[in-house]
């Protein structure tokens, strides 16, 4: 049994030992400790492919980051997120896996499941999405499809680690409703769905007290009401007292610390700290160690393809990209009739395809799919005349001649445009100061749509960016950062060789938020605004939408009928609940359609958000063909957390059940009644009586 061969070799060991086993052998590899055959495991970033670092064992301060290249990189995670598929999410994991094994990596370190507090947030491309359930689910999928192929993972980062302004100082003021509904829900999703190898705690502090050292969070939360058995590690360079972490519930410091066993001893002698706390994290990184080097001996890597890895990004991408626009339909193009075409912007050829920071991925030239190059492949007979406009920030002097001056019989115009336009201005360790892209490029933009026609505005970003006189572009895709197949991924939605299915996961809004206290005081941040970010603050203020979260179109078009609950269904304590709906493709090309399922409280006299994502599922459905989709639901899912209770609470009442194809399309409702026990005193005016 593990936990009598863990609790032997912890009882055999000296003190030295110990503090040996609970901190880095370098900035990514555990130590080996030969006496007890304890293997080491190597750690590396990041959530879309792997950060080789190609001096681990040199000392933090001066080791050069020189990443090794080869690698390959998948789509980021906002963008496998817009996929709304589980299972291309277990496909990416993995995927990921197999380039782990190739390298010898026994631990990857991701997903990150953050939600989005602000559109700024730097890192808002590696977390999946602004809605808990989604961000979760997803999360879940990652993890059980790295960990299938016997590599563990890390979920990160635990928690409130909303912005990247001041990260390593800032304290989130947080209240607990808004934590365990919103800011934790996502985390626990994922740890009700999957059971990662370990959790990475955040850097920043939570309600005045560091997240490493933070007990509510790594033991009252974590390890008593959510049961989690794995080990918890810090984000590196997270810890500030390492005795008080190991108190609080941490049990691994990342990077390596040199002065651990003295911190620990003084602690001992101090009496701020038990042998038996000590022994508790040795055991945990044990188990952890014992538990990954089991994974990966019955997981060893088999036959291995650089292409078919390619192909895997390819075929992800595809289904991330999201069709945000199509006026007229003037897309798909058609490749049989299509003889000439413009492709504006550098992004045609200096494709952006994630973002920087620690999860950067240096992929080999030859690995990277050039949009111009797929889209030449795809109509090799055509007219294609490329002009780049902007070079490293810089615009070209005569951008406005140039697009003014246009044949006027190009068929489309495909306008490449981003924000990445020179350096990152999406990465780790810094805030998007603003959400729109470079003036220069806006104005070529409406430029270009006010004298043309068949304008395709192609954005490459990781997270929402603000239009400006975009009106009249009557196509616009979302591109997202998806990897480095999102060039010949592109060109097969443009032609129609793919249908589009991605849908937002995130709102894309028109203009900023001003009522959020962001980045804070420089000490901080305030999170007044409670749950109230993405759709649920922009179902409140619909006129700030530009599109909606779970937004995207197809090229073909989806009828939804047939919700199966009776209405008013009553339902009484710890109820489950099925529920089933038709969906039939009534297009002319086969497509997926992800059909979104909400819970909107009626009679709610708490404040609430007006609808949650609850369920969803990715259908897949050729012309004409119909399907029922069923989803089961329990009462967790109608409850919001009570703070007086200090636990799940259903209000009696009644709930819209809603099923749509995006948060603002809703095809469905049926309205059910909780008839809860605990609630009596409140009789909704026209409640049925029990019969
Ligand atoms: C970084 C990041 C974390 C990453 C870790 C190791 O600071 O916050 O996501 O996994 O350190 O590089």
């Amino acid at each position: 049994m593990l936990e009598d061969k863990v609790k032997a070799v912890i009882t055999a060991m000296d003190f030295d030992e110990k503090c040996m086993l609970i901190t880095g052998a370098t900035s990514l590899e555990t130590s080996a400790i030969e006496k007890y055959d304890i293997p080491q495991i190597n750690m590396s970033d990041g959530p879309h492919g792997i950060r080789r670092l190609i001096f681990p064992n040199m000392p933090e301060r001066s080791q050069k980051i020189n990443i090794k290249g080869g690698d390959t990189c998948f789509p980021t995670a906002s963008a496998v997120g817009s996929s709304w598929n589980k299972s291309l999410a277990y496909q990416l994991g993995a995927a990921l896996a197999k380039d782990c094994k190739e390298e010898n990596i026994q631990v990857i370190l991701a997903p990150g499941v953050n939600m989005k507090r602000t559109p700024h947030c730097g890192r808002n491309f590696e977390y999946f999405s602004e809605d808990p359930y989604l961000s979760g689910m997803m999360g879940a999928g990652f993890i059980n499809g790295v960990q299938s192929e016997g590599v563990g993972t890390s979920l990160k980062h635990f928690a409130a680690n909303n912005q990247e302004i001041q990260r390593g100082s800032i304290n989130a003021e947080i209240d607990e409703r808004s934590l365990r509904e919103y800011y934790l829900r996502p985390f626990e999703y994922a740890l009700e769905n999957a059971d990662p190898v370990s959790v990475m705690c955040a850097y920043n502090k939570l309600n005045g007290i560091w997240c490493s050292e933070n007990r509510y969070l790594l033991t009252e939360i974590l390890r008593d009401t959510w049961h989690y058995k794995g080990m918890v590690i810090s984000d590196w360079g997270a810890v500030h007292d390492i005795s008080k972490c190991i108190y609080a519930g941490l049990d691994y410091e990342m990077p390596h610390n040199p002065q651990i066993k003295e911190l620990l001893s003084e602690a001992l002698k101090a009496g701020t700290l038990t042998m038996e706390q000590i022994d508790n994290a040795a055991a945990s990184v044990l188990k952890f160690i014992y538990t990954v080097s089991e994974m990966s001996r019955t997981q060893p890597k088999e036959a291995y393809s650089r292409d078919n890895q390619h192909n895997i990004a390819r075929e992800i991408a595809s289904e991330t990209i999201t069709l945000l626009r199509n006026d007229n339909n003037i897309l798909p193009i058609d490749k049989t009739k299509c003889k000439k075409i413009a492709v504006l912007g550098r992004h045609a050829v200096d494709v952006m395809f994630m973002g920087g920071g620690s999860s950067k991925v240096t992929v080999g030239s030859e690995n990277v799919d050039i949009p111009l190059d797929e889209i030449k492949k795809k109509i090799p007979e055509a007219q294609i005349d490329y002009f780049p406009l902007f070079q490293d920030g810089f615009r070209d002097v005569n951008v406005v001649d140039t697009v003014s001056n246009l044949d006027d019989d190009y068929e489309y115009i495909l306008f490449f445009a981003g924000d990445n336009y020179c350096g990152d201005s999406e990465t780790e360790d810094y805030d998007r100061d603003n959400l729109y892209l470079p003036n220069y490029m806006n104005s070529a933009i409406s430029l270009a749509s006010e004298k043309k026609k068949n304008v395709v505005l192609i954005l490459q970003t990781g997270a929402a960016v603000l239009p400006r006189r975009w009106e009249k572009v009557p196509a616009i895709l979302q591109m997202w950062y998806s990897g480095e197949a999102a060039g010949s991924a592109l060109a097969d939605i443009l032609f129609g060789d793919v249908n589009p299915s991605g849908k937002l996961s995130e709102t894309f809004m028109n203009i900023d938020r001003t009522d959020l206290d962001y980045p804070g005081d420089g000490k901080k941040v305030c999170y007044n605004e409670k749950w109230n970010s993405g759709y649920r603050y922009y179902d409140k203020h619909a006129d700030q939408i530009w599109f909606p979260f779970g937004h995207g179109l197809s090229y073909t078009a989806f009828e939804y009928s047939d919700i199966s609950i009776p209405e008013p269904h009553r339902c009484r304590d710890n109820f489950t609940l099925t529920l089933s709906c038709k969906i039939k493709n009534i297009g002319d090309r086969s497509g997926k359609e992800v059909v979104q399922l909400y819970i909107a409280p009626q009679d709610n006299i708490t404040d609430r958000p007006l609808k949650e994502l609850k369920r969803f599922e990715k259908i897949a459905l050729e012309p004409g063909e119909g399907k029922e989709v069923f989803f089961d639901l329990n009462e967790r899912d109608f409850a919001y957390y009570n703070t007086c209770l200090h636990s799940w609470h259903t209000e009696r009442g009644h709930y819209d059940i809603m099923i749509g194809s995006s948060s603002r399309d809703i095809r469905l409702v049926s309205r059910i009644f909780v008839d809860n026990e605990k609630d009596y005193t409140i009789l909704p005016k026209n409640a049925p009586m029990l019969a």
